[in-house]
This record gives structure tokens, sequence and C-alpha cells, in this order.
């Protein structure tokens, strides 16, 4: 007997530098991948046209039936089969670091290597069927998620106004400066599709001053997105303080977010802002030219953080 053969993609996780939530409403956002993400390996069954995912011991409530659907949705669209997909994550989950995007890019990746054919799937095609995933996980997100993690670059996005990503403006942005971040973990948060309703009914009842907002952190973006192409590491930490602050002007930062904000300027950030959704904990990052020696620090006062580097080769 032939032994079954295995196959295996990766997915990225990823950072918003600048942006996000305006992102949802059509204004620019920049977001760049992490070096850690998540491995999916499909153990192929020659003469069966099943496909099924194992789902992690350490997922609990709804996310476990949500991982079958999404990936269900995922099988339906990439015509895959015949097929038992594990999952390896190195990303904390819930983090506003893009896990489920990478869960989504990574075994998009695998089910489309999965049909056999001699050229490798394009970032297009991965995008296509992680998109399906996303869209069980978060409802209506941006697509900025995935986007960024199956192109694995610094990206500036724009929604398309019907919300397909496939029609979102994408440009990858070039790096003049690589830079450092520490991603400090601030805890526990509501979920990705909780906080951008709860931000979208506080802006429908008040849609003129929330567009304000949002105008003003676009205009961040775009003197961010400048900054990092001439390598102007200063100019671009103190956009992120701003927009943190305009993150909390929409009622999207909390005690814990703010308290690690103001910790990681402390430690010589050139500037620190929440990453992802926010809410109330999640992920808070802050710029560094060199971000190691600075994590070794927070993490002898207790702080958990890993650093990353934006502008280098990717994984
Ligand atoms: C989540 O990583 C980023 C948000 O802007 C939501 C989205 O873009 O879908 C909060």
């Amino acid at each position: 007997m032939i032994p079954p053969s295995t196959l295996s993609a990766f997915g990225p996780g990823k950072v918003i530098l600048l942006g996000e939530h305006g992102v949802v409403y059509g204004y620019p956002a920049l977001a760049a991948p992490l070096s850690i993400g998540v491995t999916a390996t499909a153990l192929l069954r020659a003469g069966s046209e099943e496909a099924s995912v194992e789902v992690p011991a350490e997922l609990r409530g709804p996310g476990r039936r949500l991982l079958v659907e999404a990936f269900d949705a995922a099988v339906r669209v990439s015509g895959a089969g015949g097929l038992r997909m594990t999952l390896d994550s190195e990303l904390p989950p819930s983090m506003g670091l893009g896990s489920s995007a990478a869960v989504a890019v990574a075994c998009a990746g695998a089910l489309l290597k999965s049909r056999g054919r001699s050229a490798p799937p394009t970032v297009e095609e991965i995008a296509r069927v992680a998109w399906e995933m996303e869209k069980v996980f978060h409802g209506t997100p941006s697509g900025i998620d995935h986007t960024t993690s199956a192109r694995n670059q610094l990206i500036h996005f724009r929604r398309a106004a019907d919300g397909d990503p496939s029609k979102a403006q994408v440009t990858p942005v070039t790096v003049k400066r690589p830079f450092g971040l520490v991603v400090a973990l601030v805890g526990e948060r509501p979920s990705t599709k909780e906080t951008v309703a709860a931000l979208r009914a506080r802006q429908a009842r008040w849609p003129e001053r929330y567009a304000r907002v949002f105008e003003q952190i676009g205009t961040l973006v775009e003197e961010g997105r400048g900054a990092i192409e001439r390598g102007e590491l200063e100019l671009l930490g103190d956009v992120m303080d701003m927009n943190q602050g305009l993150l909390n002007a929409l009622g999207l930062s909390s005690a814990g977010i703010e308290e690690m904000v103001h910790r990681l300027r402390a430690a010589g950030a050139l500037g620190a802002k929440l990453t992802g959704a926010g809410g109330d904990g999640g992920a808070v990052i802050g710029l560094f030219e060199e971000a190691d020696r600075v994590v070794t620090r927070l993490r002898r006062a207790g702080i958990k953080c890993f650093a990353s580097r934006i502008g280098e080769a990717a994984r």
C-alpha cells in the first residue's frame, strides 16, 4: 500500500500599523505580516472525497463550530477533497494579530495545493478561498487581515465600495529603513465582530462626527506611509501615537491598553498604539529601531511580548 502523503502551507499573522476600523468604512490602512503564523498540514487520503479539519483542543466555545463551518466553506470554493487538515499555530489567538486570517490563508494554500496542479496556487487564488473562511469568522471584515497574510508583505489597503476584497486597492509599501516592533499582549478582548458592531452602532447614531475622526485617521495613514517610504521613524512614531489618540476617541481603547501604550513609550518607543480591533485587551505595538533588547527587559518585568522586524525578507 502506498503510504498517505502530506503537504503543508503557511499563513503569517499580521499587525495593523495604522488605520484599523477606519478601513471598514473605506478609509486606507497599513498592515504588515508577522514572521510567526499558522501552518496547515493536509494528510491526503487517496480514494476519499471527504475533507475535514482537526479542531485544535485549545480552541473553546463557538470557535470550534466556526472553524468547521469556515473550513467547509473553503473546501466548497477550492474544490478540494480527500484530506484531513491539522493546524499548528504560533500566534496567540484573539489578540488582534490576525490568527483567524492566518488559519484561513494556511488552509486555503494547503487545500489548493492538494488539487495536484503543476503550478503553485497564486496569491489571488489563496486570498479568494481564505476570504470564504474570514467571512464565517468575522461577518463583514474589511479583508485587510487575510490580504496581508496571503501577500506576506507590508501593504497599503483600501476596501472597494462593495466590500469585495478582490477589488480592493492594494499597494505594497517599500520600507526604506527596516524597524522593530514590540508586540505586547494586554489580555483577552471581545471578538472583532462585537467591537466592530459596537462602533458601527455609535457611528450610525452620530455619522458626521465619526466620519471626521475616520477622515483624520486616513490622513495619518498617508503620512505614515510616506514616513515608512522615506525611513523617517520618528515621524512614523508620532503618527502612531496620534492614531492611538483617535482610536481612544472612538471608544476602542481601555485602561489596560492605555497602560501598555504608556509603558512602551516609557521604555523608549518612538510611538505606540493598539493594533487590530482593540476594545478591551488584545495587543499593543511599540515602534523601536531595535526591539529585541526591549523585549528581554519587558519580559523580565512580567510583560508578555515578542519582537517583530518589519521591512526585512518574509518567511
Ligand atoms: C481587524 O484586524 C481590523 C479591523 O479594522 C476590522 C477589519 O478591518 O475587518 C478592526
